[in-house]
């Protein structure tokens, strides 16, 4: 770390540091960063999906410092996490990411800032806000803070109700430039949110872009809005949206039917207490098999869930792995219930039988991110010690694209920490007395190893 930066962090992090100074302390001329290159977008082209691999495409360079504009606020993330967004952005699929860069240069002046030959990745972070922009107002040098993905202005008219639906709301560090995986990033002030204060670094640095994903699907007013009672099939319940589904649907008094891929797995989820879990491996479902739907697959997955329950059919199904469940996920719910779904890992062509949908008065509903309401909701969740991080791993910021790797390969469990200015794991926490007080949910759901 260069000696500018080091200066910069130690008086950002120094509660005693009046913001003015943090403010007057000199910026280095360059940055680390992971990024990936717009020349190397057709570096895969002749490669199955599952063979285009992230430690050839995502590179920890030296790029320059992003430049500072209205409302915007220059953070210094002291973690980050893998998403899978920047598995996406690092094999190209389905576009390559430099595409979102070029549109939104397109729109404005600020937009043609982002337009680079590298793209800084990275959708979640906690850090220090080092510099505020002209016009803000609630954030100043010093605070420490998570960052939510949203990034909008809503200056039209279409975003006022919520702000996901404005026609130019983008994921910051997947269709914006200047993410979370680099020394410094630029951020809406509007993106901020308080860090909770009993958790470390890279535990808060692992929550918002899955728990708020997850919040709106199942608790905001925006989708599924599920309620006491309601059984929820949970797809990938020890994944990044589902280990926090999991923990959402019990809050709310909901029952969730977990779905998983190996025996440890399911061990995990039952130490938790969550008692009805399908091991979907071990119990060989092959639900889309030569490019075909198999409609006995989804009869015999429906059966099994019917067993766990006691007779009932799920009220909501918590959709993302897309074209290889999606025909299930449609059958399985129950008449009148909800499909919600926010993303398609293993393909978005889906396909579906219409007629379970339309006679049994099914909905399918689309989510996607979050608003900043939802995720203010979701972070005060977890600064309550009502909901857990699920971090398993941390890796080292030049390690990333290792655990870009791991989750393309499904080879880990819950979420992936990167430490990006911090020094170890574990530094961070203001608050030892509360984290003492949540200390067995903490090991309990960090056990997702
Ligand atoms: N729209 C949004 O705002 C939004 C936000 C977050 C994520 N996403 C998307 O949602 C997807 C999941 O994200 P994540 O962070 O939860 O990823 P993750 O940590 O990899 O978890 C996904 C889980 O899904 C299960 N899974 C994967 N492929 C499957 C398949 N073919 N059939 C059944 N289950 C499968 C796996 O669990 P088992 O192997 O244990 O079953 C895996 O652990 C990604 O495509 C991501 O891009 C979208």
């Amino acid at each position: 770390m260069a000696d500018t930066l080091r200066h910069l962090l130690e008086l950002a992090l120094d509660p005693a540091a009046a913001p003015a100074a943090i403010a007057g302390a000199p910026l280095p001329h360059s940055m680390r960063a992971a990024v990936v290159r717009r020349a190397d977008a057709e570096m895969f082209r002749d490669r199955p999906s599952e063979e285009k691999d992230p430690r050839e495409s995502l590179h920890v360079e030296e790029v320059p410092i992003p430049p500072l504009g209205p409302n915007e606020v220059l953070i210094a993330p002291m973690a980050s996490a893998l998403n899978f967004n920047t598995v996406w952005t690092s094999i190209f699929e389905p576009v390559p990411t430099h595409r979102f860069l070029e549109r939104f240069a397109a729109e404005s002046a600020a937009g043609a800032r982002h337009d680079l030959d590298h793209h800084v990745v990275g959708s979640d972070a906690a850090g220090v806000v080092v510099r505020v922009g002209p016009g803000v107002t609630r954030w100043r040098p010093g605070d420490r803070v998570t960052v939510h993905c949203n990034y909008v202005d809503v200056e039209g008219p279409h975003g006022h109700d919520d702000s996901m639906i404005d026609d130019r709301q983008r994921i910051w560090g997947f269709e914006t430039n200047f993410g979370a995986l680099a020394e410094l990033s630029m951020v809406k002030a509007n993106q901020l949110m308080p860090m909770p204060t009993h958790l470390s670094w890279e535990e808060a640095a692992c929550l918002s872009l899955t728990l708020a994903t997850s919040y709106r699907m199942l608790v905001g007013r925006n989708a599924a809005r599920m309620k006491q009672g309601d059984i929820v099939l949970v797809w990938g319940a020890t994944g990044g949206l589902g280990g926090f589904a999991v923990q959402l649907v019990r809050n709310g008094g909901g029952i969730p039917v977990c779905v998983v891929s190996s025996e440890e797995k399911v061990a995990l989820l039952r130490s938790l207490g969550v008692d009805l879990v399908i091991d979907r491996a071990a119990e060989g479902y092959e639900f889309w098999a030569d490019g075909e739907q198999q409609p006995s697959e989804w009869r015999r997955f429906g059966s099994r869930i019917r067993e766990l329950t006691g007779g009932e059919d799920p009220d909501i199904v918590f959709e993302h792995p897309g074209r290889q469940t999606f025909g299930a996920s449609v059958f399985v719910v129950r008449r009148g219930g909800t499909v919600v779904t926010c993303a398609s890992t293993s393909g978005y062509m889906h396909s579906y039988d219409n007629r379970y949908l339309w006679m049994n008065l099914k909905r399918v509903v689309g989510s996607h991110f979050a608003n900043y309401r939802e995720a203010w909701e979701a972070n005060r969740l977890v600064d309550r010690g009502m909901i857990h991080p699920i971090l398993t791993r941390t890796y080292a910021l030049d390690a990333v694209a290792d655990a870009a790797w791991a989750m393309h390969t499904n080879a880990h469990t819950g979420k992936l920490g990167v430490l990006v200015n911090a020094s170890e794991e574990g530094q961070g926490v203001r608050d030892p007395d509360k984290r003492a007080r949540f200390s067995d949910d903490l090991r309990a759901w960090s056990r997702l190893r």
